[in-house]
């Protein structure tokens, strides 16, 4: 009788585990479900810090990766503009950067940059 409680126990365990990591995977990426940004976002106040920590380590100096730049004001917006910069960092099966999506409060800084015409400062 004892077994079969504990047993019962160590399933509901698991099941609420499972059930945690899916929903939180899915929860994740939602820019969407964020208020809205109501300060402007510029390239020097905002975005280049979140390109200097996230991506410069791959897309910089003579070995860039795919050949990519993102190390001044002008190569960043025309990685976002004529690029795929903004699909890369918002695209959950093959994000950048590899490791895996961005927090959305990030992303979203990046999309209202771009949104409000890529302010430099
Ligand atoms: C650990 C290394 C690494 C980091 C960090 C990284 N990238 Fe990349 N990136 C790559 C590699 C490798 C490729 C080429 C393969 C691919 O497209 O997946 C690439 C490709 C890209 C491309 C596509 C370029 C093209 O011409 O198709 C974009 C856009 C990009 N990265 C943007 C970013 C941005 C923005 C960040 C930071 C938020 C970032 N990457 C961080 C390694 C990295």
């Amino acid at each position: 009788m004892q077994k079969k409680i504990y047993i019962g126990f160590a399933c509901i365990c698991v099941l609420t585990i499972f059930y945690n990591c899916t929903t939180n995977t899915i929860d994740e990426g939602d820019v969407a479900d964020l208020p809205p940004i109501v300060e402007t976002i510029t390239y020097d106040d905002d975005v280049e810090a979140i390109i200097t920590t996230n991506c410069i380590s791959c897309h910089s100096g003579p070995n860039a990766n795919a050949g990519l730049q993102l190390t001044s004001y002008l190569n960043v917006k025309a990685a976002a503009e004529q690029g795929n910069l903004l699909n890369r960092i918002n695209n959950a099966t093959n994000p950048m950067p590899q490791s895996g999506l961005l927090p959305p409060e990030t992303r979203q800084i990046i999309d209202q940059w771009v949104a409000d015409g890529y302010l430099e400062n």
